[in-house]
Parts: structure tokens; C-alpha cells; sequence
């Protein structure tokens, strides 16, 4: 039987590991055995693969060694992040601005801030999933301790005006934090330029191992600790530490970063690509996200008249996977927060499916999925219910 073809184009969910992470993480598993706070040599030896990782994870965003804190991934350092913070900043104010399209691990560490006393604004978007600056510069007052919002968005794609919200932060002293997982690598980051004062990222959204992920805290910003025990993570995080994924964190944040102008170029090139044979394939489709603003990898796209997560399922069968949504509320039938706060009804977010390309991703593959779309929507089209209703759908 031949063996199926199969094209991968759910990297927002997780990118496979690179080869040079993977060889260098394996490399590390085979030789480092010792635990890094051991004294004699074998912890030495960890130690300083720690060492070496940790710088690179700081050069990658312009940041000290001395800042990075290794976690296990982007929602534990989000859940940090604004726990920590607000926590440790409570004398000086129990109010937070964050938006309503963030992810998960930071809407719900907010909520569970709101438990405690903490008073949360949720800033609006627009229709292109902006975050309405303006609500923020309203929203602020002398209470306001933290500000946490996402570079780039894992749905749709948006990339928020960072920069902006930064000097708007310091110009009222208030700490900003913000969620770059899905901008690593997109976006060239610079925490001291841009005015960062807490930044989370995860290694399996940039090529590198799951389960591995860091915190930046910028030097005087007070945060609690996490987990309190050894001195591990300056006493910030305590427990040994997974010296191989660390070290193909390393790896693969390096790879990533200093490759940005030319990865975007051929991502931007293939998205360009996809986005003119699907509207020629398939008619009656809505493009999510803004048009310029945006990650060059996204492409979230609305099918009127089917429905999206039976697209997934039947491109599963084609061996094209995708995804609706984002991957951590796949299998909730809850539609995407992110699009309802983009304006969306209920009916255009469910028949939403998002494709995320990875460097890797050729014009091949993407003829063979929107050959596979085609036929899919098609079929669906002709059975939905939608159509009956609306009576308006093309075939
Ligand atoms: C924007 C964003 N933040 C946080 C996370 C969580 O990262 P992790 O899977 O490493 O916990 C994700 C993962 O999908 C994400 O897309």
C-alpha cells in the first residue's frame, strides 16, 4: 500500500523538533548525567550546559542571563507571570489590564486573581483582533500595578502594538507583561528597546522540545516565587532541573531568532500562495486576522456553510492536519473565545479552521491539502443544514 502523504499544518499547536535541537538534546540526555547543583565535575558539567542555554535564551530577546527563568512552558510562565506579580505588587494596587482574546493560562490565572480581591479589566478588539489601545489608556488609574498582553495572537494571527503599550506602561508606572509564545521567532524581540518587563515563551513553538518553556523578569521587578524549595532558578523556581530540553531550548531559540527577515519572507511567500489557490478553489470563505499586522504563518479562515471541525476530522483522513481554534480548546465544543471577541457570530466561529504553516511547508503541500479542502467543503456544503436555511450558499 502506498504510504499516505501527510502535511502538517497545525505549527501553532507545536512544531516538530528541529534537528539541531533534537541532536543536541540527545547529546545531552547520553553525556549529562550529573544534577546542576551538584558540587564534583558531572555537576559542573550540567551546570554549565545550563549556563550556555540560559545565555542564549537572553541574547534571543535582548535580555540578562540573570533574567531568564526556566519553566516548564508558556502556560506556567503566564500563570507565574501574573500570579507573581500581582501577588508580590499588591501594596501598590490590586488592579490588572488585560485583553479578552488572550490565551487561556492568562485569562485564567486573572480569574483566579479576581478571586482574590484583584480587579481585572478586560480590554476589547476590533474586527482584525486588535487590542483597542485607547480602552487601555482609559482603563488605567492609580491602582493599576500590571499590564498583560499577548504580542502575537495563537488564532488568528494579530500582532499587537507591543511598543506602544510598553511606554504607555512606564509612562504610568506600571509593570508589563506580555505573552510572546506564538511571536518567537516571528518577531524580533529587544526587552530593554521595547520596554518588556516580563516576557513568557515556550520551546515547542519554536522548534525545540515540549514541556521546557522560560520567564523573563526584567531586573527590580518584584515577582514571588513560584515553587518554594532548593535554591534552583535563584529560589524563584526550586526543583532539578531538565538540563537536555533546556539545552534544546537553547538550541532551537538561537536557530529561530537569528533567522527572522528570511523566515518571514518565505513564510510570507507561501502564505501568499495558499491564500490565492484557496480563493480561487473555494468560494464564500472569510479571512480572520489583520491583513498586514499579522504572523506571516496564520492563516484562519471561515467556511461559511461547513463546519470547521468537520473539516478537521475529514483532512485527518487525508493526513492534513489542522486545527479549529487553538489546540488547547480543541475539544470543547465552546466556540473560540477570540473570534467572538472579534465580532464574529457563533455560526462563522464554528465553521473556522485555522492553518499555521511551519518553515518547512512547501507550495506541494499546499496544493495537496487545498486539493483534499476542496472536496471536503464541497461535500460538506451539500449536507449542512446552514444551507437549507440560508438557502444562499454556493457549491
Ligand atoms: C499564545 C499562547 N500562550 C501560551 C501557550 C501555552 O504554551 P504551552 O503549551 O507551552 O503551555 C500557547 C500554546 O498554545 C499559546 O499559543
Amino acid at each position: 500500500m502506498e504510504k499516505q502523504r501527510v502535511v502538517y499544518l497545525d505549527n501553532a499547536a507545536t512544531t516538530p523538533i528541529t534537528n539541531e535541537a533534537y541532536r543536541e538534546m540527545i547529546d545531552a540526555y547520553g553525556k549529562i548525567y550529573g544534577n546542576a547543583s551538584s558540587l564534583y565535575k558531572a555537576g559542573r558539567d550540567a551546570d554549565e550546559m545550563l549556563a550556555a542555554a540560559r545565555a542564549k535564551v537572553a541574547k534571543a530577546i535582548g535580555a540578562s542571563p540573570s533574567e531568564i527563568y526556566f519553566t516548564s512552558g508558556g502556560s506556567e510562565s503566564n500563570n507565574w507571570a501574573i500570579k507573581g506579580i500581582a501577588r508580590a505588587n499588591r501594596n501598590k494596587g490590586n488592579h490588572i489590564i488585560t485583553s479578552t482574546i488572550e490565551h487561556p493560562s492568562v485569562l485564567e490565572s486573572c480569574k483566579a486573581l479576581e478571586k482574590e480581591g484583584f480587579k481585572i479589566t478586560y480590554i476589547p478588539v476590533d474586527e482584525m483582533g486588535l487590542i483597542k489601545y485607547s480602552e487601555i489608556v482609559k482603563a488605567i488609574g492609580p491602582d493599576t500595578i500590571l499590564i498583560s498582553i499577548m504580542s502575537a495572537n495563537n488564532e488568528v494571527g494579530t500582532i499587537q502594538p507591543i511598543k506602544a503599550i510598553a511606554e504607555l506602561a512606564k509612562a504610568n508606572d506600571v509593570i508589563f507583561h506580555t505573552d510572546a509564545v506564538q511571536a518567537i521567532g516571528a518577531i524580533d524581540f529587544d526587552v530593554k528597546d521595547i520596554g518588556i518587563s516580563a516576557l513568557s515563551l515556550s520551546a515547542h513553538k519554536f522548534g525545540g522540545p515540549k514541556g521546557v518553556g522560560a520567564l523573563y523578569v526584567k531586573k527590580g521587578v518584584k515577582i514571588e516565587s513560584l515553587i518554594n524549595g532548593g535554591n534552583q532558578e535563584r529560589g524563584k523556581r526550586a526543583g532539578t532541573e531538565n538540563v537536555p530540553a533546556i539545552v534544546g531550548m537553547g538550541r532551537a531559540i538561537e536557530d529561530a531568532t537569528s533567522n527572522i527577515e528570511e523566515n518571514n519572507k518565505q513564510l510570507k511567500s507561501i502564505r501568499r500562495y495558499f491564500l490565492r489557490q484557496v480563493s480561487e478553489l473555494i468560494h464564500n470563505i472569510e479571512l480572520n486576522g489583520h491583513p498586514t499586522q499579522r504572523l506571516q504563518n496564520n492563516i484562519s479562515i471561515s467556511f461559511e456553510g461547513a463546519e470547521g471541525e468537520a473539516i478537521l476530522m475529514m483532512l485527518d483522513r487525508e493526513g492534513v492536519y489542522v486545527s479549529t481554534g487553538s489546540a488547547c480548546a480543541s475539544g470543547s465544543l465552546e466556540p473560540s473565545h477570540v473570534l467572538l471577541a472579534m465580532g464574529k457570530d457563533v455560526e462563522t466561529a464554528a465553521s473556522t479552521v485555522r492553518f499555521t504553516l511551519g518553515n518547512s511547508t512547501t507550495k506541494e503541500d499546499v496544493d495537496y491539502a487545498l486539493g483534499k479542502l476542496k472536496k471536503i467543503v464541497k461535500k460538506l456544503r451539500s449536507i449542512s443544514a446552514i444551507r437549507i436555511y440560508k438557502n444562499k450558499v454556493e457549491l
